[in-house]
């Protein structure tokens, strides 16, 4: 099996000073020592990096903090000639981010002889619309498969083997144990990041995806006699000594789990290794995107991708592959605990959060909400174009701005105020509620205050009020499926909130501030405008009485919240007075 070295580290970012917000809005400086990232306009050169600390995670774009409001092209959207129909549905969508296929075909279709025609007219045409882009490197696996990988590769099953099954058959995928397939990917991959360190000095691309969706479907690991001479040897140190385990070949150290393992370690040793070379040209940060094992259903290997970085085999991606700053879930799970659980499963203290596909029927665009207020740095709607191409049952039918709209909505209560989401998500909290499928009310710790977040309310008054008659004429939170809201810490008691169909109220934390009530001091809606928050008109009278209410409209308020002593009511809700 192919040795490579590890990559080391990420680029040393410069900090500069941060900003506050103060009372009128204005950006102020904060102290020092509260100096965490940048917000501060610098030259656009620092090439983008991931940065964690305590467990938090913010991807710096510009050396400034950024959340990736995604747009994920169709497939075969990779051509010039598809791009008008891929910027009408970025246009539509206010995003900031395209991910867009740069396939092994498309760039290498004689070996050795490279084409960079596509990525040049994408870069341009990207830049003049100030979207940044972010390459989908569909190499030899593309869902499993070598589908993007050119004819010379596809039809020479000598020299780039194919798995094989038990029966001594072959299977489809080609094999990830293969040197010659793994060097012949690389020397692609390395031209095409190549290309990009030369031509894009702004960085517009500024993140990797490597491969796409590896893993084996109808079989657990490669049965060629290359590959069982390797599955006879030791484990790899690597892989015993990170995950704590005594030495031995793969059936004594794993036992019934070996043969997955086994595929799972060949495949982030392949995708990890291209990673590796890829930024010892240009250091971006790179991931790999997972096809799920189902959280909860049981599914056994083979049916799924198998060895791809599913969420039962990350510990062993992330042994092996350090180079890849992220393992990312793909998620077109449409029940609730299936979509939250998965969320779970990828974000991790050494794992951001970035959800690297996600289907675009209407149910998809709360989780917007539950990925940003999980401390989330990008969230990506699949097959957004205006190509004629849906990919329903997963997504929708058929592509349209109906369609787009909820997706857009949300992208649009942050929009140009991403860095201050993201900086806010990391250097302080940040908070989620989103009505999921049982529109069940949410409590929030907001330290010193509680939130409450209920998504079957009218703006006015309680729907409880109106009794029965309120089944009958109240509102219906099943036909407001994009209904979800997030909430930032500013300071202890100064919140940023925005949200679309939902209400929240605060009081006082029970046990932090027993005995007080909890009241509003102000509630200033706001915008962000040449990179600070602008005051509109404060809220007050019906618009706080009965919590803060989001509508479909594009609504941001800064909350300030006080409290006052109470003998017996300390649950009372926050109001102006
Ligand atoms: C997940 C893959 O990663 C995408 O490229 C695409 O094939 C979707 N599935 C299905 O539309």
């Amino acid at each position: 099996m192919r040795q490579f070295k590890h990559f080391t580290g990420f680029a040393v970012s410069v900090l500069l000073g941060t900003a506050a917000l103060n009372s009128t809005g204005c950006a102020e400086p904060l102290n020092a020592q509260d100096t965490v990232v940048s917000t501060a306009a610098r030259a656009n050169t620092a090439v983008p990096e991931i940065r964690t600390e305590n467990g938090k995670h913010v991807f710096l774009v510009d050396g400034r903090p950024y959340w990736m409001l995604c747009a994920q092209t169709n497939n075969s959207s990779n051509y010039a000639a598809a791009l008008p129909d891929v910027w009408k549905s970025v246009e539509m969508l206010g995003a900031n981010t395209l991910q867009i296929p740069i396939s092994w075909e498309q760039i290498e279709p004689v070996e050795g002889t490279f084409d960079f025609s596509f990525v040049d007219t994408l870069l341009a045409q990207a830049r003049e619309r100030n979207v940044r882009v972010i390459p989908l490197w569909f190499g030899a696996f593309k869902n499993t498969s070598p589908s993007y990988a050119p004819t010379w590769v596809k039809t020479d099953s000598e020299r780039f083997p194919r798995m094989v099954r038990p029966d001594q058959d072959n299977h489809y995928a080609l094999s990830p144990h293969s040197e010659a397939l793994f060097d012949a990917d690389k020397r692609a991959f390395i031209a095409l990041m190549s290309h990009i360190r030369d031509t894009d000095p702004d960085h517009t691309v500024i993140m990797m995806q490597v491969e796409n969706e590896v893993g084996v479907y109808g079989l657990v690991r490669d049965h060629s006699d290359m590959a069982n001479a390797i599955f006879k040897q030791s484990v790899p140190a690597e892989l015993t000594e990170t995950l704590n385990l005594p030495s031995g070949d793969w059936a004594t150290v794993f036992e019934g789990d070996a043969d997955e393992y086994f595929t799972a370690y060949a495949f982030a040793n392949y995708v990890g290794g291209l990673a590796e070379a890829g930024k010892a040209v240009l250091d971006l940060p790179m991931y790999t995107n997972a096809a799920l094992r189902h959280p909860t259903q049981d599914q056994k290997p083979g049916q799924y991708a198998t060895g791809g970085p599913t969420y039962n085999v990350l510990d062993i991606w992330k042994a092996a592959a350090p180079s890849l700053d992220m393992l990312t879930p793909d998620i077109y799970l449409d029940d609730a605990p299936a979509y939250i659980a998965t969320l779970n499963h990828y974000a991790r203290d050494d794992n951001p959060l970035f959800v690297s596909e996600t289907g675009t029927r209407p149910v998809f665009a709360q989780y917007f909400f539950e990925t940003f207020g999980r401390g989330g740095i990008g969230f990506a709607p699949f097959g957004l174009d205006y190509t004629g191409y849906g990919n329903y049952p997963l997504g929708v039918k058929d592509v349209t701005d109906e369609v787009l709209a909820p997706f857009a909505q949300n992208y649009a209560l942050i929009g140009d105020a991403s860095g201050e989401w993201a900086r806010l998500a990391f250097e302080n909290e940040i908070w989620r509620a989103a009505q999921q499928d049982d529109y069940r009310e949410r409590n929030l710790d907001l330290g010193q205050w509680r939130g409450r977040v209920r998504f079957d309310e009218w703006q006015f008054g309680y729907r409880e009020w109106m009794g029965d008659a309120a089944q009958q004429q109240g509102k219906n939170p099943a036909e407001t499926p994009n209904s979800g809201l997030l909430v930032a810490r500013i300071d202890s008691d100064t919140f940023l909130v925005t949200g679309q169909n939902a209400r929240i109220e605060f009081f006082a934390h029970e046990d932090r501030q027993s005995g007080r009530n909890a009241m509003f001091l102000k509630v200033e809606e706001v915008r962000f405008q040449d990179d600070e928050w602008v005051f509109q008109r404060m809220w007050n009278g019906d618009q706080t009485d009965y919590g803060l209410n989001f509508t479909d409209r594009n609504q941001t308020l800064r909350v300030t919240l006080g409290s006052y002593a109470s003998r017996n009511d300390s649950r009372s809700k926050a109001t102006s007075y």
